[in-house]
């Protein structure tokens, strides 16, 4: 029915976009894709509840829109019936996305309600102008590898107003990302919002990402950006976290230029360059003691980076205070009340 509904779509020509209604109730489906180009834009609707088979799958998503000009998804509850297959997490593709939108510009996502994908919720994949607003995206904590956004080669995005639970990042930020805003975004439980890893092939680039107004409760990472310990050139500028409430996160501001879980990385120091990040009004409380944790590379040190009222209170076992740990990091620290490595008023290298 849905395929049907959208071939229709698709192909009318008539005036002003063409409207996709699924009514309430609740409806299986199968994975989908639902491609373009079409005539004109669509208006994807849904006032009921979407619900995927149960299970693993070889399926790199659930719902895929691609290669659209003007889309708008609006409402509903799409449930990805993860709960009935991160028991079998190695049979589920890894990229897997419970809505994977490719090529698709112009889009306009808002107050969906996407619970238990089997991997990612939403995959953005060489994407221009999107919003993602109102809306929720909720999983266990426990859930293995349920990002909630993930982008790649994508730009002009917006995530606004929008509660994010997963097990894992809140929001990713990969390869080939400019123009992205997240703004009044409550991200917990979950691993923060992240950049990178970066520099796993020569050339990654991300630039120009603002975090705004948002809040992480008990995540693993508040803010962080990181990198392979691999040799590899790229380039992260133009960042911006500002006015970011921490509760009880447990690495609330880190940068890591040393990533290497499996311990296997060739030798030599990441070459990606990290310039132009700010932190800016971050307070609240942190669950390690390292709440500012910024290691960055020694060949190619973090240049211009600038944070400013930093207060962060450590509460943990043992109590004491928070500290700030900076290695080969440039810029100006004013208002770091944290005692450690990360206060200096004058550029300098720590
Ligand atoms: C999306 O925009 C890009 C850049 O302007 C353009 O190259 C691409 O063809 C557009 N894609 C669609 C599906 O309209
Ligand atoms: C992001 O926010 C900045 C500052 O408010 C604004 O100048 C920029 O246009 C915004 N970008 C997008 C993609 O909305
Ligand atoms: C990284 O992003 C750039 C810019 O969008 C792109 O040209 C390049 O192919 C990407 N690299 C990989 C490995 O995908
Ligand atoms: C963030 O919140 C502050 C205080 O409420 C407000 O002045 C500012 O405009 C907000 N910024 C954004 C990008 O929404
Ligand atoms: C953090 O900042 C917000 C907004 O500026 C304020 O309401 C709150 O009391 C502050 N919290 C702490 C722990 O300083």
């Amino acid at each position: 029915a849905l395929n049907n509904a959208w071939n229709d779509a698709c192909k009318w020509n008539g005036k002003g976009e063409a409207q996709i209604l699924i009514p309430s109730g609740n409806y299986f489906l199968n994975p989908v894709q639902l491609s373009g180009p079409c005539k004109r834009p669509i208006n994807f609707r849904n006032t009921g509840h979407l619900v995927a088979p149960r299970g693993p799958t070889k399926m790199s998503y659930w719902i895929s829109f691609y290669y659209l000009n003007g889309l708008t998804i609006n409402g509903g509850y799409f449930h990805g019936q993860g709960q009935t297959a991160w028991d079998r997490a190695q049979q589920i593709d890894p990229s897997h996305a419970l809505l994977s939108l490719a090529f698709v510009n112009n889009t306009n996502i808002r107050r969906v309600k996407l619970f238990n994908s089997k991997k990612t919720h939403v995959n953005l994949f060489s994407c221009n102008n999107v919003e993602f607003a109102r809306s929720l995206i909720s999983a266990p904590e426990t859930s293995p590898n349920t990002d909630g956004i993930k982008i790649a080669i994508s730009s002009f995005i917006r995530i606004r107003d929008t509660v994010i639970k997963s097990g894992d990042d809140c929001v990713a930020i990969l390869n080939g990302t400019n123009n992205l805003n997240v703004t009044r975004v409550n991200c917990g439980p979950g691993h923060g919002v992240s950049i990178g890893s970066m520099g796993g092939t020569p050339g990654d680039v991300v630039r120009q990402v603002t975090v705004t107004n948002c809040t992480f409760s008990r995540t693993l990472n508040g803010v962080r950006i990181k990198t392979w310990a691999k040799p590899n050139s790229g380039l992260v500028s133009g960042v911006s976290f500002m006015n970011i409430i921490m509760d009880r996160a447990f690495n609330p501001v880190i940068i890591d230029q040393n990533y290497c879980p499996s311990g296997q990385c060739p030798k030599g120091e990441s070459r990606v360059q990290i310039k132009g990040v700010k932190f800016i009004n971050i307070n609240g409380t942190s669950a390690t003691k390292a709440a500012l944790n910024l290691q960055c590379s020694g060949s190619n040190p973090c240049k211009d980076v600038r944070m400013d009222n930093i207060d962060l209170g450590y509460v943990g076992p043992g109590g004491g205070p928070a500290t700030g740990l900076c290695t080969n990091v440039f810029g100006t620290a004013t208002r770091v009340t944290l005692p450690g490595s990360c206060r200096f008023k004058k550029k300098r290298l720590i």
